[in-house]
């Protein structure tokens, strides 16, 4: 459910008629509803019916510091991957005790700075990694508050960059045998507190039986693991919930939380879950404008390093025209400048629309800003914010003095 809707025939973000911030900011530009934002934040919070749980939005699908400040004023926690990540939720006053650091390669300079803020947890992710920190909280005088990320060898389906929890993947550890190692070796460890045990299996997962068996998994681990002597905080189930970004039905975070809720019903420990794409992804749009209609191909003025997911997964987005029309008779394939064939937005993909039209990509809020980048140097595309009849500039369109700034002319 989102708050982009067709009014009197014109493409809205809740109360602003979309034309009027193509108009005010140009295109391509993201735009963001945030009463989306807070409807979703809220679905995830009154679908638990246990109190001790903890929703850490994933920063990496979408990393805007005016979405965090009002993500951390929802409550929520976040789940960083990296130094950056970590600064910029810091930097919008969040709770470091709201705070986990996955990621299979954190640097020295990253674990530094999340002893000195005392995070929830890093969930690390190998042994190399636990003897890491492990080294620098004992060069600071520190217990460090870590987690496990396992992997349960779940196959969460979808398309293979996205799935993270099968055998063989670079994520996690992957015998329970190496956990238990690892486990005891916290145990003896002076500076080492094991909080926590965690897990992610992938993203746009539309089957929630693949949760179920995590659960399982996590719960028969966490029961072991406490055997050693162990006092839990947290049973981490990771993100991954799917999104309908074709007008497919796709399960609800409340369906998810009444399968963990179940199988975790017995446990003492508090459920952590790391949303991002079912928080973020619909709550955003790319507009792009016609510049040209060649043969079948409708080209627009957003491009592969606007909007990186159809390129790399092959991912589907709708796209409206900004007019609602009153049947659509014509069939594009539409596409951006950038000179790669990989640069197409969707194919066949029913839609009437003329040169000079501004069209919205929908779903494109998760995964999407955050992957631009400024190949063919084209400059990163301006982010708006929408709430109710306002609408705010969250991020400049950049410029080419923005391009350049950190190269260096050595005849200068
Ligand atoms: C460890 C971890 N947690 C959470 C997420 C968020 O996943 P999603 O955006 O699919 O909910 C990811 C994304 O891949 C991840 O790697």
């Amino acid at each position: 459910m989102d708050y982009f809707a067709y009014k009197n025939n014109k493409l809205y973000c809740e109360d602003v008629d979309l034309q009027d911030i193509a108009m005010q900011y140009g295109t391509p530009c993201y735009v963001y509803s945030k009463k989306t934002l807070e409807r979703h934040v809220d679905v995830y919070k009154k679908a638990f019916k246990s109190k001790d749980n903890l929703i850490c939005f994933s920063v990496k699908s979408l990393s805007n510091i005016s979405i965090l400040e009002f993500i951390n004023k929802k409550g929520c926690g976040f789940d960083v991957v990296s130094g950056g990540e970590l600064k910029r939720v810091l930097h919008v006053g969040a709770d470091p005790k709201k705070i986990i650091f996955s990621g299979v390669g954190k640097s020295y300079d990253e674990i530094l700075l999340g002893i000195q803020n005392n995070i929830l947890s890093f969930n690390i992710e190998s042994e190399a990694e636990v003897y890491r920190i492990e080294e620098i909280a004992s060069s600071k005088n520190k217990v460090v508050d870590i987690a496990i990320r396992f992997n349960p060898e779940v196959d969460s389906g979808g398309h293979e960059y996205i799935k993270t929890g099968r055998k063989g993947d670079k994520f996690g550890i992957s015998s329970d045998d190496s956990v238990l190692k690892i486990a005891n070796h916290i145990y003896q460890s002076k500076n080492l507190n094991l909080v926590g045990l965690a897990c992610h299996i992938g993203s746009q997962i539309l089957d929630l039986e693949s949760y179920r068996l995590t659960a399982q998994n996590i719960k028969k681990l966490s029961i072991n693991i406490k055997k050693i002597g162990h006092d839990l905080d947290f049973l981490d189930l990771g993100g991954g919930l799917g999104i309908p970004y074709e007008n497919d039905k796709t399960p609800s975070p409340e369906e998810l939380i009444s399968i963990i809720e179940q199988e975790l019903e017995d446990i003492d420990e508090r459920i952590v879950l790391e949303p991002g794409r079912s928080i973020s992804g619909n709550a955003g749009i790319l507009l792009t404008t016609v510049e040209y209609i060649k043969e079948n191909f409708l080209i627009v003025d957003a491009a592969m390093n606007d909007l990186l997911r159809p390129a790399l997964y092959k991912a589907k987005h709708d796209v409206w025209n900004l007019k609602e029309m009153e049947s659509i008779d014509q069939v594009w394939t539409i596409v951006g400048p950038v000179c790669e064939s990989s640069d197409v937005i969707a194919r066949e993909h029913s839609i009437n629309a003329n040169e000079g039209d501004v069209l919205a990509i929908k779903t494109a809020g998760a995964y999407g800003f955050v992957m631009s980048s400024n190949y063919n140097s084209r400059v990163r595309p301006a982010e708006v914010m929408v709430d109710g009849k306002t609408f705010n500039v969250i991020r400049s369109r950049e410029s080419f003095n923005d391009l350049i700034k950190n190269e260096i002319n050595l005849n200068d």
